[in-house]
């Protein structure tokens, strides 16, 4: 971890209270509750340990903001919510005096951070953003949140009879262990940074390991040892 500069400890009590207050407005949600934003912004120091040259100031707004619009995975104005929150982060910050030269910078790391708005991340800055934010859905955490979402969206836990899908197509929308083969596994490939990338692959083998001794359990124990 860095040492911290002052002046993100003086800022962070009030982002976090920006996040409260838009968690509180949404309505409860344990995947996207303001632990999501201190574990994020956690993820971010690791990285930001890596990358001193990235302005730390950026990544932290952005960590505590970039779900300040937070629309469910099913809802089809999803593709716009981080330009939404992006917006909003610059008004509420703007309110609160945050440094103004930081601003377009903190709005491109949040518009950037989600996968269905399509937008690249051009800044260091914004790559740690996104990479914090994917590391929290994955390892032991991911896959709370992962059954927690797919309960949310009333999807199975897995297929009956083939949980692995060896004979059938992928479908995380019916199954939720199917998503750790259709999304998860693909993120470390997908991180903007080597730092993110190492810490996704050692996340993604707890996935990977749960996988595993799920399918196990579910299609049954042949035996009990005596
Ligand atoms: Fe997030």
């Amino acid at each position: 971890m860095q040492a911290f500069h002052p002046e993100l400890e003086s800022w962070r009590p009030r982002l976090a209270q920006l996040a409260a207050q838009a968690v509180a407005d949404q309505g409860p949600d344990g995947a996207h509750d303001l632990n999501h934003f201190e574990r994020v912004w956690r993820n971010a120091q690791a990285l930001l340990a890596q990358y001193r040259e990235a302005d730390a100031l950026v990544v932290l707004a952005a960590c505590y903001l970039h779900d300040l619009v937070n629309v469910p995975k099913d809802d089809l104005r999803r593709s716009s919510a981080s330009r939404l929150s992006a917006g909003l982060a610059r008004e509420r910050l703007a309110a609160l005096g945050f440094p103004a030269d930081k601003l377009a910078a903190i709005a491109h790391a949040i518009e950037a951070h989600s996968f269905s708005a399509g937008v690249p991340a051009t800044t260091l800055e914004a790559r740690i953003v996104q990479d914090a934010d994917r590391l929290d859905g994955l390892g032991a955490v991911g896959l709370a949140r992962m059954f927690y979402i797919a309960g949310r969206m009333g999807s199975a836990l897995a297929h009956g009879s083939d949980p692995l899908a060896l004979d059938r197509a992928l479908d995380d929308k019916s199954y939720s262990l199917d998503h750790i083969e259709a999304k998860l596994a693909r993120l470390p490939g997908m991180m903007q940074t080597d730092a993110g990338r190492r810490l996704a692959e050692a996340r993604l083998a707890t996935l990977t390991a749960f996988r595993t001794a799920f399918a196990a359990e579910w299609t049954g124990i042949t035996h009990v040892e005596a």
